[in-house]
C-alpha cells in the first residue's frame, strides 16, 4: 500500500481511549406514514431507529449487526447526516451536528464518508473511475499536491487497483474491484470515520475476505475509525474491536469482541452467533433457529421488541422494556437489554418459540 497518503495517523493512543469521535445519544428516526388523497395526513410512523446510544472512538472499528430491516442502514445514514434524526443527539468531535445545515456540515462531510453495499449501483456507469474517485475533491475544491489525477492514481494503488486504469469505466471491473473503487472514493478526502454499510454482502464469498482485509489495513495503517454494518456476526468477527447488536431500531447488546462472542447474554445475540459457521468440525454447539421475520417497525411489540421470537419470553417482557445495562459477571462496557439473560456460556437452548 502506498505510503504517500496524507491521511492522519493514529495518535498513538489505543482505540477506545480519549474522547469519542462520534457520540450518538437517544437517536431516533421515525419515518411518517401518510394517507389521504387530497389532504395528506400522518397515520403512523416507521420506527426505523428508536433511541440508540453509541460511541465510536478514533481509529476504532465498531461492528453493527442485525437482520435485515433492523434499522442499520438508517442509523448509518443518520451518522453521515444523509438523514436528519427525528430525536436524540449526534456529536462529531464534540460538535453537535444533529440538525446542522449544509453549511455547518460542509467541513465535516469530508471527514465522515460512507461505503455502500452495492458496488454496481453506487458508481455512475457513464463516468470513468478517475472522475468518480476525483469528484469529491473537485466538489470540495481540493487541489492535492501533484494534481487530482496523481492523487486518484495513488488512491487506486492504495486499494489494490492498477493506477493505469483511471480512464476505464465501472463495467470494466469485477464486483470486488468496483467495491475497491468505492473505497478509493471514500478515501479521497482523507476521512476520519467511514460508515461501511454491508460493504461485502453483495460480493462473492471468495472475494469478501479480500475486501475486508483491505478495509482492515486502512483502519490500522491510516487510523480511520469504522462503523462497519453487517447482517451476520461472521464478517465483523475479525474486523471490529467492539460489536453492537441491533434489533428493530434498538441496540440490544454491545460489548468488546471477545466478550460478545464468548459470553453473549442477549438471546438474539446468541441466536445470531449460532448461525455463524464454525471452522471446527467437532463443534457441538446447540443451534438456535430464529423463527419468523423481524416484526414491522410500524407497530413494534410492547416491552422487549424481541419477545415475539424469543424462547425465554415471560409476561414481564411484554410489559416492561428491558434497559441496556451491564449485567453482573460481565466485563466493563458489555451492556445487555434483557430481563432473563443467557448465562453467558452459550449453553442449552430449546429450539422453540414462546407464546406471550
Ligand atoms: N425512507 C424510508 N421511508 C420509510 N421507511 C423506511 C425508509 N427507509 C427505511 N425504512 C424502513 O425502516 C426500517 C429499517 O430499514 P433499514 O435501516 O434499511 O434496515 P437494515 O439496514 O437493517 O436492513 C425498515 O422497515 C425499512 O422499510
Ligand atoms: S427481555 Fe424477555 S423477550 Fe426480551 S430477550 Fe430477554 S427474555 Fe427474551
Ligand atoms: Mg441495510
Amino acid at each position: 500500500m502506498s505510503n504517500e497518503l496524507t491521511l492522519p495517523k493514529p495518535s498513538g493512543a489505543a482505540a477506545g481511549s480519549g474522547d469519542p469521535l462520534l457520540t450518538i445519544k437517544g437517536v431516533q428516526k421515525h419515518f411518517p406514514v401518510m394517507d389521504g388523497f387530497l389532504f395528506k395526513r400522518q397515520v403512523g410512523a416507521v420506527h426505523a431507529v428508536d433511541g440508540v446510544d453509541l460511541e465510536v472512538f478514533p481509529s476504532e472499528s465498531v461492528g453493527l449487526v442485525g437482520e435485515s430491516g433492523c434499522g442499520k442502514s438508517t442509523l448509518g445514514r443518520l451518522v453521515t447526516r444523509l438523514l436528519e434524526p427525528t430525536g436524540g443527539e449526534i456529536r462529531y468531535n464534540g460538535q453537535d451536528i444533529t440538525h446542522a445545515g449544509r453549511k455547518e456540515l460542509a467541513p465535516i462531510r469530508s471527514e465522515i464518508q460512507m461505503i455502500f453495499q452495492d458496488p454496481y449501483s453506487s458508481l455512475n456507469p457513464r463516468h470513468t473511475v478517475g472522475s468518480i474517485i476525483g469528484a469529491p475533491m473537485e466538489i470540495n475544491g481540493i487541489n492535492p499536491k501533484g494534481g487530482i489525477q496523481r492523487r486518484v492514481q495513488e488512491l487506486l494503488e492504495t486499494v489494490g487497483l492498477n493506477p493505469e486504469h483511471y480512464n476505464r469505466f465501472p463495467h470494466e471491473f469485477s464486483g470486488g474491484q468496483r467495491q475497491r473503487i468505492g473505497v478509493a472514493r471514500a478515501l479521497s478526502l482523507s476521512p476520519k470515520l467511514i460508515v461501511a454499510d454491508e460493504p461485502v454482502s453483495a460480493l462473492d464469498v471468495s472475494i469478501q475476505a479480500q475486501v475486508v482485509n483491505l478495509l482492515q489495513d486502512l483502519q490500522r495503517e491510516l487510523g480511520i475509525a469504522f462503523l462497519f454494518i453487517a447482517h451476520d456476526l461472521s464478517v465483523v468477527r475479525h474486523f471490529s474491536q467492539r460489536v453492537a447488536v441491533m434489533y428493530l431500531g434498538k441496540i440490544v447488546e454491545i460489548a468488546d469482541r471477545r466478550s460478545l462472542y464468548e459470553s453473549p447474554r442477549h438471546p438474539y445475540t446468541h441466536a445470531l452467533l449460532s448461525a455463524v459457521p464454525e471452522a471446527d468440525p467437532d463443534d457441538d454447539r446447540e443451534r438456535i433457529r430464529l423463527v419468523g421475520d423481524v416484526p414491522s417497525p410500524l407497530n413494534p411489540p410492547s416491552g422487549c421488541r424481541f419477545r415475539t421470537r424469543c424462547w425465554k419470553a415471560q409476561e414481564k417482557c411484554a410489559t416492561e422494556e428491558p434497559p441496556l445495562i451491564q449485567l453482573s459477571g460481565n466485563s466493563a462496557g458489555h451492556l445487555t437489554a434483557c430481563h432473563f439473560p443467557e448465562d453467558g456460556n452459550a449453553a442449552v437452548v430449546p429450539d422453540q418459540r414462546a407464546e406471550v
